[in-house]
């Protein structure tokens, strides 16, 4: 792809990643060329729908992949190429430089110690200091993701924590050793709706206190709105657009993005605004026809668009990084034709308007489109 040049002050750089998965169907070729750059303090958001590769990409920055995966391409920290290590190797570098926070609090704590001792052994386990430091440190972190009363929390153990305030837990772990990035795979997913929003907040504010840049994962592109500087689209495990947030929002350049603003609540179009689902599933991963995979969902589907991928490019005025590499790019033979449509129209159109042969595509799990909206296809959580 085009951003291939990296720059000193790139903290986390990840180039052409492939994840393929060997199966008794076939193999799943579960992300097919991801690149991006993390500079230091920055929020790049990854949105996408459900198995578009978004776990599976960060599974493998951070070296927690099953043995059975197979890889290929360049995960760098820094200096140091991380792809291949071993476990034992990966493990200095997990929580001290890279840190992770999954949607599930309780898959990173233990039901049975107290939330204090869990973010002490965190402090520990990379820093040479006194337990009595550790436990100061520990009270720090929570008054940091802001618990009330941190010095009479961390005697508690996590059942007595709400939902909300166990993820601000997880948060506080991973920031315990100050790490340089921080990969937060849909941190607030698994939340109350109104707790949401106070978990984010703590999360941004822990991320600019210690300054890591952070990788935030989510399928709903609100979220990323208030929270990233850059957005990676994820579609059938390749990113099919990246921008700023200003580019992603006002000036999309592939339908799938456009289709994900079509589903999306906003506020500043509160009078006239119909919420349009992209109909359809995202392809199978197993036996991915050559065009692109967005073909059979898209109403600006060509014969083009069958024959042949596009390939991730720069759009017409495209602003620049630091690094003089262009900024907004898509991958879409129409690109710069997207510019002229509006999400609630463009997917107000019947993909199936679209002229494709009747086998596109046809791998398992491949769900054609509805001809008509009966209401139930809403594919976005
Ligand atoms: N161990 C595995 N073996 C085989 N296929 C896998 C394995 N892990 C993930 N996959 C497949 O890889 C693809 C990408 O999965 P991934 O978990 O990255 O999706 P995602 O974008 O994170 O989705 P979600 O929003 O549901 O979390 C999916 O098709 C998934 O079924
Ligand atoms: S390349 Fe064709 S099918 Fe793919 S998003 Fe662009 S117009 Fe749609
Ligand atoms: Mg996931």
């Amino acid at each position: 792809m085009t951003q291939s040049a990296t720059t000193t002050d790139t903290v986390l750089s990840v180039r052409d990643l492939t994840v393929d998965f060997p199966t008794g169907d076939g193999v799943v070729h579960a992300v097919r060329g991801v690149s991006y750059d993390l500079r230091p303090g920055e929020v790049l958001g990854i949105v996408g729908e459900s198995g578009s590769g978004k776990s599976v990409t960060s599974m493998a920055v951070m070296g927690l992949l099953p043995k059975t995966a197979r890889t290929s391409g360049s995960v760098r920290f820094r200096d140091e190429e991380l792809l291949g290590l071993t476990d034992k190797e990966m493990t200095r570098v997990r929580g001290s430089k890279i840190a992770m926070i999954f949607q599930d609090p309780m898959t990173s704590l233990n039901p049975v110690y107290k939330i204090g001792f869990q973010l002490a052994e965190a402090v520990l386990a990379h820093n040479d200091v006194s337990k009595q430091a550790a436990n100061k440190r520990a009270i720090e972190l929570l008054e940091m993701v802001n618990i009330p009363q941190p010095d009479r929390r961390v005697e508690q153990y996590p059942h007595e924590f709400s939902g909300g305030m166990r993820q601000r837990v997880v948060i506080a772990i991973a920031m315990a050793n100050n790490p340089d990035v921080i990969i937060a795979d849909e941190p607030t997913t698994a939340l109350d709706v109104t707790v949401q929003a106070q978990v984010l907040e703590s999360l941004r504010a822990a991320q600019r206190e210690t300054g890591a840049a952070m990788v935030l994962i989510t399928h709903d592109l609100g979220v990323v709105a208030g929270q990233a500087d850059r957005v990676l689209v994820m579609y059938a495990g390749k990113p099919v657009e990246i921008g700023t947030v200003e580019d992603i929002y006002y000036n999309p350049r592939m339908p799938y993005t456009l289709g994900l603003l079509g589903s999306l609540p906003r506020l500043d179009k509160r009078d006239q605004q119909r919420l349009t689902p992209i109909h359809g599933s995202p392809p199978s991963l197993v036996n991915l026809p050559p065009g692109c995979p967005f073909t059979p969902r898209c109403p600006l589907a060509a014969a083009v668009c069958q024959a042949r991928e596009p390939d991730l490019e720069p759009v017409d005025g495209s602003g620049f990084t630091a690094a003089g590499l262009r900024i907004h790019l898509s991958a879409c033979h129409f690109k710069e034709q997207v510019a002229r449509h509006d999400p609630a129209d463009l997917f107000a159109t019947s993909a199936s308007d679209a002229e494709l042969p009747a086998d596109f595509g046809s791998g398992p799990g491949l769900v054609e489109p509805p001809l008509e909206d009966d209401g139930s296809e809403d594919e976005l959580r």
